[in-house]
């Protein structure tokens, strides 16, 4: 390495002119090589034969100290100019390729936004109605969503001609096994299994042969079940207003209508104060003023002989609650095929 005077003399000649002309040539010949550059390979050897320790344009600024004095703040400048457009030059083409090893941490790129998931707004609708039965001393359960005609029908005091096991409603996979029509048959297989008292709740997926607006082939429920000694309606009807106001807010008003299901008796529906209009009476409340959300009833004394409780012993009561039907109402969703689509735009307004 040319260190001195003779030697840089040799290399920069003896004038500005001269230094001028060797940093020109330098620059035509790194610009030509820049052009020809077409993969990671060339960039490396590209940076090494100018810009590296013993590269070109490096050995020249290191020269600038054995110029006369006069010179070297005018060559300095032009050559960290040169090093400057060839760095950015270099940058450049690194940005064009954002995977190869050689690119560089380029901190004025906006970053690539990390898409994040959220809990679906079936899932955090179910979650809140479990946690407001939780913290009513209910244990979650869960059971089988392909199920027995036995716990699905026969065992819920629904016999065979019942127009619940419709072919139309049901989906059969054989003539003893059914894709759960509701959440019910889990009450049996817990009773079935523990001596009162029970107290659960059952969240799952239902199946239907159903699909408009508000039905959809699949949809959740969430069943509640309680049986101890001297259970009365009133206990049925304490829970239910204590769930609905949690859920729908404490001023929300409710009413128990009365009802039939195969496995309570008495039953009741629950509807709430139509949430669109509050009570006048409109479009999606049918003029009533009321929406049904729920089934309910006292547990049907023709049910504790399939699980071998003492009805003159034990007393209990109930529900069935729709999620679909609870989220829709919550939030104003007006069709349930929207919760399955998947479309983003919707997921994530929740
Ligand atoms: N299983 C009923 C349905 O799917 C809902 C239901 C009504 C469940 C009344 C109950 C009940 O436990 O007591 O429509």
């Amino acid at each position: 390495m040319g260190s001195s005077p003779a030697r840089s003399r040799e290399t920069f000649g003896e004038s500005m002119e001269d230094v001028k002309s060797v940093l020109e040539a330098l620059r035509s010949e790194a610009l030509e090589a820049l052009n020809e550059i077409s993969g990671p390979k060339e960039l490396e050897d590209f940076r090494v034969r100018f810009l590296g320790r013993k590269g070109k344009l490096t050995r020249f600024l290191r020269g600038i100290k054995d110029l006369p004095p006069q010179m070297r703040p005018l060559a300095g400048q032009w050559g960290n100019q040169l090093k400057r457009e060839l760095e950015e030059a270099l940058a450049s083409l690194c940005l064009g390729e954002p995977d190869s090893p050689e690119t560089r941490l380029d901190l004025t790129l906006e970053g690539r936004p990390v898409l994040r998931g959220s809990r679906h707004v079936i899932t955090q609708v179910l979650e809140e109605i479990l946690d407001i039965f939780k913290g009513m001393g209910f244990e979650v359960v869960t059971g089988p969503e392909v199920e027995l005609d036995y716990y699905n029908f026969e065992a819920l005091n629904i016999p065979p001609d019942h127009p619940a096991r419709d072919m139309q409603d049901t989906f059969y996979i054989s003539e003893e096994v059914v894709l759960r029509t509701h959440t019910s048959p889990v009450q049996i297989r817990t009773m079935e299994k523990q001596r009162p008292p029970v107290q659960i709740v059952c969240p799952g997926k239902v199946y239907r042969h159903d699909s408009d607006p508000s039905h959809s082939p699949m949809f959740h429920q969430v069943e509640g079940l309680l049986v101890d000694r001297r259970v009365t309606f009133a206990e049925l009807k304490g829970t239910l207003t204590a769930f609905v106001r949690r859920m729908f807010g404490e001023a929300m008003e409710l009413r128990f209508r009365p009802s039939f299901f195969p496995f309570t008796e008495p039953s009741a529906e629950v509807d709430i104060q139509c949430v669109l209009c509050g009570g006048d009476g409109c479009g999606l409340c049918g003029g009533t003023g009321w929406l049904e959300i729920l089934g309910s009833g006292m547990v049907d004394p023709a049910v504790y002989g399939f699980v071998d409780y003492d009805p003159e012993e034990v007393s209990g009561f109930a529900f069935g609650v729709g999620v679909e039907r609870i989220a829709m109402l919550k939030h104003g969703i007006d069709d349930i095929r929207l919760f399955f689509e998947n479309d983003l735009r919707f997921l994530r307004q929740f």
